[in-house]
């Protein structure tokens, strides 16, 4: 098996796993975070170099309050139970995304993962928090504008790798496969930039029951796939 060196996840579902359960939403959260175990500690084994997933996006505060703050309490909960064993496998947690907004525990315990972990060189585990696709795009063109107006960059020497260097992908490869569980048929601003090439593999199981020989099929789909970035079959 041809194991993708990055894999990009849209966790989605987990309100309706919980709903035909006759549970509330967050229970799908919670089920949720408990798969994310299993999911980081599969690609760990197989030898992904990049997992990313997407935590919360930047539209997600539109949701209800309490929800919006049960998130956040579980991505403390996580850091708390996981913490150890991440660092066990050698995982490297890094952020993508805007945390100035969060709450302070949230963002305490995410900076912990970060710096605990930071030396770590096995799967570099990425969690998206308050992360849009088109936001980050915004964010590298206004860097790249106020180094220009600075005087300490020619515009006309922007290109694509410089544009990519101002990601919060910077050093890491464009994801091989972004997976989209909950049978939604978009990418919902996720890796806007980076998924240009990416294969896409959208399966019905809710997250919460996205289990490892699930990840597997997805691996082994993706292993039938023809990548051929605009040429053709050699
Ligand atoms: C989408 O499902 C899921 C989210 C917006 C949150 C994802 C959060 C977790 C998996 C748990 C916490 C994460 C960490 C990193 C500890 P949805 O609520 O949109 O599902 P629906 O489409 O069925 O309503």
């Amino acid at each position: 098996m041809n194991v993708p060196s990055h894999i990009a996840i849209i966790m989605d579902g987990n309100g309706r796993w919980a709903k035909e359960k006759g549970m509330v939403r967050l229970k799908g959260h919670q089920a949720g975070m408990e798969v994310l175990h299993d999911i980081v500690e599969c690609c760990s084994d197989l030898g992904v170099s990049y997992l990313t997933v997407y935590a919360f996006s930047t539209e997600n505060w539109k949701r209800p309050a309490e929800e919006v703050s049960g998130i956040f309490k579980l991505l403390v909960r996580y850091v708390a139970k996981e913490l150890k064993e991440l660092q066990e496998k050698n995982v490297q947690i890094r952020l993508l995304g805007n945390i100035e907004p969060l709450p302070s525990d949230a963002k305490k315990s995410v900076l912990k993962a970060v710096g605990d972990t930071a030396e770590n060189t096995g799967l570099v585990f990425n969690i998206a928090i308050n992360y849009g696709g088109r936001a980050e795009i915004v964010r590298a063109a206004k860097e790249l504008a106020k180094q220009a107006a600075e005087g300490t960059l020619d515009p006309d020497s922007i290109d694509e790798a410089l544009f990519a260097s101002q990601m919060y992908t910077a050093d890491m490869p464009d994801p091989d496969l972004i997976i989209r569980t909950g049978g939604e048929l978009r990418l919902s601003n996720f890796l806007t930039w980076q998924s240009a090439y990416s294969e896409i593999y959208v399966t019905d199981t809710y997250w919460p029951d996205f289990t490892p020989d699930r990840l597997k099929e997805a691996i082994e789909a993706y292993n039938g796939r023809d990548r051929r970035y605009g040429g053709i079959k050699s």
